[in-house]
């Protein structure tokens, strides 16, 4: 069900809240997440990091690409996470939900010269450098701001995650990373670099990891291009053990937080460096689900269908990468209550928006409520307004509390950004106009 959510008295709750009561304020559908079981997530994370003299001198980056409410964000930051953000608008909600820029760092494969020059401005803790070129701008613009931009080359250890071809990004076919052959030349062209502090390496091997091997290898690889790039006279103090750990969906085993610890002890303690870690789903993915309402079940087909009112633009990832949630009734089904194989479906104007096919599930009349477990990760970050469909809103609950943190638009605010071109408009020109 995901910490944080549970039947009571025949109603699923959000931590206390009745999740009927937030769907009579806000209407469906809405993403709904529990903040307790983020910090819980964080909490198991870090506590087992603590219990080792590796884990005791690691930062905890939230990938909030994972999900970037500001009040995630908050949450998460209070608890003394730091963030990892792939744009500069990522790197702006972080600073605007709190977190120090020195516990931010900067991934992506594709930072611009303005977004570079925005976070060496912001002080940041590190940039993860993926290509020659980046290196070379970041050099420059630190160089225009006086100052020094501290930097990991991010290597691609050529490792199979063992999850979703789509999640995989360290293996050497994926747009991810330097070559990690190539690395040792490029540190050495980096040397020569003004304004660069090149005393970081990074990495990440893809999401939704379950098994430690890939970490294990990936890692290994890790710690000896550090010791090699120190033999040749690199001070390497810091390390970015990028992965995403694994959360359930369905019966996935994810990979023991102790378990993961004690494999950053083993490879990269002797290493003694200052280490990062970049998780999001983790932290996030179980602490949230979409709650939807039935508009139609059309069951008088071969193939019956269940139409609910989130669609594939609220939650893309079944579509996009044929990712299974879980779909839960409100109203818990009483014992004995016999369940018939139906496909739920959103209204959405194509084939693929298709959450689930031949679901086993009780029968749900227009109206009823069901919620899309495991929806807190790359849930409402990946949302869109097509159709449109208004983007759909976010709501935090805290214990007994809850609050709207991103409201659904208006049809006004939707096309408030659009205009016609002067000789599509319709309006009488103004006074005076020529
Ligand atoms: C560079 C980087 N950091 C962090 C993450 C977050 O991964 P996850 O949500 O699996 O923890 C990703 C995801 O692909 C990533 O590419």
């Amino acid at each position: 069900m995901g910490e944080g959510f549970q039947y009571r008295d025949g109603t699923l709750f959000a931590e206390d809240v009745p999740l009927p009561a937030i769907a009579a304020a806000v209407g469906t559908p809405v993403y709904v997440y529990a903040a307790n079981a983020m910090r819980a997530a964080y909490r198991r994370l870090a506590g087992a990091l603590a219990t080792v003299p590796a884990g005791r001198r690691t930062t905890l980056c939230y990938a909030v690409k994972a999900n970037s409410n500001l009040a995630v964000i908050r949450t998460l930051g209070r608890e003394g996470c730091g963030g990892d953000v792939v744009s500069v608008g990522e790197l702006r909600r972080c600073l605007m939900a709190g977190i120090p820029a020195d516990r931010i760092v900067f991934s992506g494969v594709g930072k611009t010269r303005a977004e570079l020059a925005a976070a060496v401005e912001a002080g940041i803790k590190q940039f993860n450098v993926e290509s020659l070129p980046e290196l070379e701008i970041l050099s420059q613009v630190a160089a225009e701001q006086g100052r020094v931009a501290p930097v990991a080359l991010r290597v691609n250890p050529d490792v199979d995650a063992l999850t979703l071809k789509q999640i995989t990004t360290g293996t050497r076919d994926a747009k991810f990373g330097i070559d990690i052959e190539r690395a040792p030349d490029l540190y050495r062209h980096a040397r020569a670099l003004p304004n660069l502090d090149c005393g970081g390496i990074a990495m990440h091997i893809g999401s939704q990891v379950t098994d430690l091997k890939p970490f294990r290898d990936a890692y290994q690889r890790l710690a000896d291009l550090a010791k090699l790039l120190r033999a040749d006279g690199f001070p390497i103090s810091r390390l970015d053990l990028g992965g995403g750990l694994a959360i359930t969906y369905r019966d996935e085993v994810p990979a023991d937080p102790d378990g993961f610890a004690a494999l950053i002890e083993d490879i990269v303690g002797p290493l003694d460096c200052e280490l990062m870690l970049e998780p999001g789903r983790v932290l996030v993915g179980n602490a949230g689900l979409l709650l939807s309402s039935v508009i139609y079940p059309k069951t008088d087909l071969a193939r019956p269908f269940l139409i609910v009112d989130a669609a594939m633009n609220d939650l893309i990832r079944p579509a996009l990468y044929g990712a299974w949630h879980a779909i839960v009734p409100v109203a818990e089904p009483r014992p004995g209550t016999p369940e018939a194989p139906v496909d739920v479906v959103g209204p959405v104007c194509e084939s693929t928006d298709c959450f689930a096919q031949a679901r086993h599930l009780p029968p749900l009349a227009s109206g009823d409520l069901v919620a899309f477990l495991s929806a807190g990760a790359y849930g409402a970050v990946m949302a869109g307004e097509y159709n449109t469909r208004p983007l759909v809103p976010e709501v935090l609950v805290d214990g007994a509390r809850f609050a709207v943190v991103r409201k659904r638009p208006t049809f006004a605010e939707m096309v408030a950004g659009e205009s016609m071109p002067d000789w599509l408009d319709d309006r009488p020109a103004a006074a005076g106009a020529p």
